[in-house]
Parts: C-alpha cells; sequence; structure tokens
C-alpha cells in the first residue's frame, strides 16, 4: 500500500490508496473523487472507457467519508492537490458513509463539538492537530537536549498547589484525593536529585467558566531548576518558548497556511523577551481601565493592554504576593512583591506560563501554608525538602493548549486538543 504523501516516488507506476473520500463529482464520461488518507489528499480519475466498466457505475456510492482502496496509475499534474494524479482503474469500498453529519454548510459550534469524533478530520483541524504535536516533540526535545531529565508527576494527589477553589476532588479507596493541578511540588522533589527536571502531562482544574482560555483539562509542561533564581527562570523560559515557535514555524509551514496564520508575527519571538516589573504594568493598565486595581490579578483584557505595546511575548514579575500561590519566594528586597514571572504572549493570546522562584526557607514555608489555610499534614513531605538540603530553585509552567491556540491563530482553546474537556462539556 501506498500513502499520498509518497506519490512522487511512484510516478508512472500502477499503486493502490486506501483512504476516505474527502468529495467526489462526475461530469459526464468523467469522475473525479478527492481521497484523503491522512497524509494528503489525492485526485483520482475514472474516465469511462479507461477504467472498470463497475466502478463507473457504481460511482455514486462514494459518498463524502466512504472509506476505499483505489487502484490506478500515478500521473505528474501540476493543477491537483500534491501535484500528482491517479488515473483509476478501479475502487472497492471498505465502509460506506451514509449522510455524514459534517458537510461543507456552516454549522454551529455546539453542533461540531458533539460531533467532534468526526470534526477531527476536516482539513483545519487535521492542521492544529499536526502543529500540536510538532510543539510536543518540540518541548521535549529543547530539555532532552539541555540535560534535563523527565520525571512525570503523580495525577491523583493529596493536596492543592494552585489554590483550593478549582481542585477536582475525587476518591482514592477509602481517602479523598485530588486530580492533580500542576506537577510543580513533585518536581521540586525531583529536582534536588537530578537538578534540572521536567514533566509533561495532563493537569486538572475545576474552572466554573466559560472562556476561550480555560480547559477543564489540560497538558502543561513544567521544568524545575535546582539553583535558578527568578532571572535565571526567565532566560530559560524565554530561550524555551523562541524554540518552540522557530521550530514551528520551520516545520509546519503548511499547516499553518492552511490556518490562514500571519507568521511575521511569529518569526519576531526571538530572546530576550522584554520584561515588566508588575508595577510598571498595573500604572499601564490603569491608565487604559480605571475601573482596575492596583495590587489585583490581571484580567485577559488587563493583559492585552500590556501585551498589545510589544512586538515579543513579554514577562511581567513582582506580582504582590498576596495573589500569587503559597510556594512563591517574597523578595527579601521589596517586602510583599513575590519572585514570580508570567510570560504574556504576543496579539492578545495572554498568559502562556506562570511560574517564579519557590520559597526555600522552612520557617516562612510554613507559615505560608497555614496563611493559605491548607493541612500542614499534607505538606508534610514537601516541606521536608526545605528541612534536608534546601536549595535556591525556580521553575514554570507551559500551558500546551494556550501555547497551541497563539501559534496557530485561532479563537478558541478548544480545537487545540483532540478531545477537549470545557465547563459544561465532556462528551465525546
Ligand atoms: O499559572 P499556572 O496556574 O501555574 C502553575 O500551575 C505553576 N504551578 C506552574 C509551575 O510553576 N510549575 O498555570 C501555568 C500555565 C498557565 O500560564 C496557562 O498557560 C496554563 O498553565 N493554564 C491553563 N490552560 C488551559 N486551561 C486552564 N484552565 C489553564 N490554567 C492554567
Ligand atoms: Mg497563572
Amino acid at each position: 500500500m501506498v500513502y499520498i504523501e509518497d506519490l512522487k516516488n511512484h510516478v508512472g507506476k500502477k499503486v493502490e490508496l486506501k483512504g476516505w473520500v474527502y468529495n467526489s463529482r462526475s461530469s459526464g464520461k468523467i469522475k473525479f473523487l478527492l481521497l484523503r488518507d491522512g497524509t494528503g489528499i489525492a485526485q483520482c480519475i475514472f474516465f469511462k472507457g479507461a477504467c472498470e466498466e463497475k466502478s463507473f457505475e457504481q460511482f455514486a456510492e462514494l459518498t463524502q467519508e466512504t472509506s476505499v482502496k483505489v487502484v490506478g496509475t500515478v500521473k505528474e499534474e501540476p493543477r491537483s492537490p500534491g501535484g500528482f494524479e491517479i488515473g483509476a482503474e478501479s475502487f472497492e469500498i471498505y465502509g460506506p458513509s451514509v449522510e455524514y453529519p459534517i458537510g461543507p454548510k456552516e454549522h454551529g459550534v455546539d453542533f461540531l463539538m458533539s460531533h467532534r469524533h468526526l470534526w477531527l478530520r476536516s482539513k483545519r483541524q487535521t492542521a492544529i492537530l499536526r502543529v500540536r504535536a510538532e510543539i510536543m516533540a518540540a518541548i521535549q526535545d529543547f530539555f532532552d537536549g539541555r540535560g534535563f531529565t523527565r520525571t512525570d508527576a503523580p495525577i491523583f494527589t493529596p493536596s492543592a498547589c494552585e489554590g483550593t477553589s478549582t481542585l477536582f476532588e475525587t476518591q482514592y479507596f477509602d481517602e479523598k484525593a485530588y486530580l492533580s493541578q500542576s506537577g510543580q511540588l513533585y518536581m521540586e522533589a525531583t529536582a534536588a536529585a537530578l537538578g534540572k527536571v521536567y514533566c509533561f502531562g495532563p493537569t486538572f482544574r475545576a474552572e466554573k467558566s466559560k472562556t476561550r482560555r480555560h480547559l477543564i483539562e489540560f497538558w502543561m509542561v513544567e521544568p524545575e531548576v535546582a539553583f535558578n533564581d527568578l532571572y535565571d527562570n526567565m532566560e530559560l523560559a524565554e530561550q524555551f518558548v523562541e524554540y518552540v515557535v522557530q521550530r514551528t514555524l520551520k516545520n509546519k509551514a503548511e499547516e499553518l497556511e492552511v490556518l490562514e496564520r500571519n507568521t511575521l508575527a511569529l518569526e519576531k519571538v526571538i530572546a530576550p523577551f522584554p520584561r515588566l516589573h508588575y508595577r510598571e504594568a498595573a500604572e499601564m493598565i490603569k491608565k487604559e481601565n480605571p475601573n482596575f486595581v492596583i495590587g489585583d490579578d490581571f484580567g485577559g483584557a488587563d493583559e492585552t493592554i500590556v501585551s498589545s505595546k510589544f512586538e515579543k511575548p513579554l514577562f511581567v514579575h513582582h506580582y504582590p504576593a498576596a495573589i500569587k500561590a503559597f510556594y512563591m519566594k517574597e523578595d527579601p528586597n521589596e517586602q510583599g512583591a513575590s519572585l514570580s514571572c508570567d510570560l504574556l504572549a504576543t496579539e492578545g493570546y495572554g498568559e502562556i506560563i506562570g511560574g517564579g522562584q519557590r520559597e526555600d526557607n522552612l520557617d516562612i514555608l510554613t507559615h505560608k501554608i497555614d496563611e493559605h489555610e491548607l493541612n500542614q499534614d499534607d505538606f508534610k513531605w514537601y516541606t521536608d525538602l526545605r528541612r534536608y538540603g534546601s536549595f535556591p530553585h525556580s521553575g514554570f509552567g507551559l500551558g500546551l493548549e494556550r501555547t497551541v491556540t497563539w501559534i496557530c491563530g485561532i479563537q478558541h482553546v478548544r480545537e487545540t486538543n483532540p478531545f477537549p474537556r470545557l465547563y459544561g462539556r465532556s462528551y465525546p
């Protein structure tokens, strides 16, 4: 069997192609079949007299998404998709497809989401999934190539990492457990064993809101580095994001074209990235959004106010400790400010990275756990990391789906996961 992407190696030869009907039409003595097999689309031409009589007569059975084997000869044809054409002899149907629910007409989002298992076959969705796969490979290659060890974190966890309000509670035999919001705390433990580590896997947040940026289940990559401070952390993050973006531009140009992505904006994603202290960013926001209260966290629109002033992704650092998680280290030189950093993507795509330097002082950390009304017993293992050879360390988490949304230049995060879990939707 031959794949459509390999047709160039078979010019003049007879081949068997297997795939699904993308489109078909008839015009007198010629019938055209567009066949897709996941690697590309090929035009197959059935000429009356040149192909098997039965195939010509039964051509109307080739309705959209019928699965089929086509036998024919490969010809070069610059006007055809991919530059080749099949002079077809015959076809054989594997599985019919009667009244395929997704047609060329516009469908509502809810309808498409309910048919996600079929919607995935469209040109746009396959382009997005290919970009996603490239980004995942780039993420792994970047860290593996820099001496990081991948040490994935558990999904069942005894406690919160990112606040109790978005915890997904579940049962772990006779005990309560929670689906992981972040692998970070575990990476702090493996960083003490291996120095430079990362995890990459699904994380869960019970976010009871419908936005363009929130999934209930999303993938996050979380590097953690022993002895890195906040500034080392931002340097690592900007080199990482540059690598992922530039590699995707190079390897997935065709897909980005299908998605009509303006790639000029992405070509400028070269380190170093600009950095703003929270205070500076907050003052910029206040000028354009008088309702914003300095000291509060940024909303999506607030992030856009600052990031729209820059051509590159932008770090905002030193957020007030009061609006950040319990593990953030406070800057000893600036009371109330945390050694945190978020990375805001270009073009209004908002936060794609959250991270910073971790509190490494046992007494302060114990106090923070109390302040956040968390249970000391759940964090005994975590505070042990400060009891036995505590070390300055930093890390960050990059949300995969938000990054794919940004790089693809699409509107909504729901199209970047093959089977997205959203507030109010867990089907299919
Ligand atoms: O800013 P967050 O909450 O940071 C953490 O979880 C840290 N513990 C990471 C670390 O330092 N190791 O989440 C990190 C990133 C966000 O910037 C965003 O890209 C993504 O995860 N994210 C989401 N993506 C989709 N849907 C959601 N509900 C998301 N919540 C966070
Ligand atoms: Mg965040």
